[in-house]
C-alpha cells in the first residue's frame, strides 16, 4: 500500500485537528506542521514591537523582515514544534491572550498570507507531512493526497478551550471563550484571501460528541480509503 504522503487538516479553532494531527503523524511518522504557528509568530513579533495591528501596510512590512521558521522538537523541547522567530524559540509565547486576540488580524492580510503560503509550501512539500491550518486543503497544498475538514458544534469547542485555559492557570469565563470563538471564526471564515472553508474533496470529521481515541480511528480509515495499491516494478 502507498499511504498519501501529503494530509491536510484543515477546520475551525479547537474542533480537535491538533490533537489528530498529531497523533497522525506520529502514527505515519511524518512531520507534524501546525501552520496557525506561523501567523502566531507574526503576531507576537507586531505586539513585541507595540505596532497597531489594524494598520495593515506596516504588519505587512514588518512580516517581509521576520525570518519564521520550525523544526520538529528534540529531546528536550517541550511541545511538538518549535518555533524560531528570528533564530529565538518563541514557541511558549504563541498561545497567550494577546495573541489569541490579535492573530486572527493578522492572518486576514493579504501580504501576510501571500508570504506564509509560500513558506509554507516549501516546508510541506519537504517530506511526508501532516499539516494543519485553515487553507491548507484549498490554497496552500490543493494537491494534497488526502484532505481532512474537521468540525465541532461551536459550544463543544468554546467548552474544550475553556477547559484548557483554566488547565494552564487562566481565569477567562465560558462565555467569554464562547464569544471569542464566534467571533474569530467569523473573521477567519468571512476574509477574502484564503477563507477557512472545505475543499471540494475534502473529507468531513465531526469531532462532536467523540473522544480522541475514537476521531484517530476515523481518520486512519480514511488515511486506508485514500491509500494506493503499489505498482509494482516492470509490470
Ligand atoms: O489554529 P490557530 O488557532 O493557531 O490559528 C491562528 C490563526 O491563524 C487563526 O485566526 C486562523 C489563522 N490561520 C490561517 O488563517 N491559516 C492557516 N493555515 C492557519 C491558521
Amino acid at each position: 500500500m502507498k499511504l498519501p504522503s501529503v494530509i491536510a487538516i484543515d477546520g475551525p479553532a479547537a474542533a480537535g485537528k491538533t490533537t489528530l494531527a498529531m497523533r497522525l503523524a506520529d502514527h505515519l511518522d511524518y512531520l507534524y506542521f501546525d501552520t496557525g504557528v506561523m501567523y502566531r509568530a507574526a503576531t507576537l513579533a507586531a505586539l513585541r514591537r507595540d505596532l497597531d495591528i489594524d494598520d495593515e501596510t506596516t504588519i505587512v512590512d514588518l512580516v517581509f523582515t521576520l525570518d519564521i521558521d520550525v523544526r520538529s522538537p528534540d529531546s528536550d523541547s517541550d511541545g511538538p514544534m518549535v518555533v524560531l522567530l528570528d533564530g529565538e524559540d518563541v514557541s511558549a509565547e504563541l498561545r497567550s491572550r494577546e495573541v489569541d486576540q490579535n492573530v486572527s488580524k493578522t492572518a486576514a492580510y493579504q501580504q501576510v498570507r501571500a508570504q506564509m503560503v509560500d513558506r509554507q509550501r516549501i516546508i510541506g512539500l519537504r517530506s511526508p507531512v501532516v499539516m494543519v491550518g485553515r487553507d491548507i486543503g484549498t490554497v496552500v497544498l490543493p494537491d494534497a493526497d488526502l484532505k481532512l475538514y474537521v468540525v465541532a458544534s461551536v459550544e463543544e469547542r468554546a467548552r474544550r478551550r475553556h477547559t484548557e485555559l483554566l488547565r494552564k492557570g487562566r481565569s477567562d469565563s465560558y462565555e467569554s471563550v464562547l464569544e471569542a470563538m464566534i467571533r474569530r471564526d467569523k473573521i477567519d471564515a468571512e476574509r477574502e484571501h484564503g477563507p477557512m472553508r472545505a475543499a471540494e474533496n475534502a473529507r468531513v470529521v465531526d469531532t462532536t460528541g467523540l473522544s480522541a481515541d475514537q476521531v484517530f480511528e476515523i481518520a486512519v480509515q480514511h488515511v486506508m480509503d485514500a491509500s494506493q495499491p503499489e505498482v509494482e516494478n516492470g509490470s
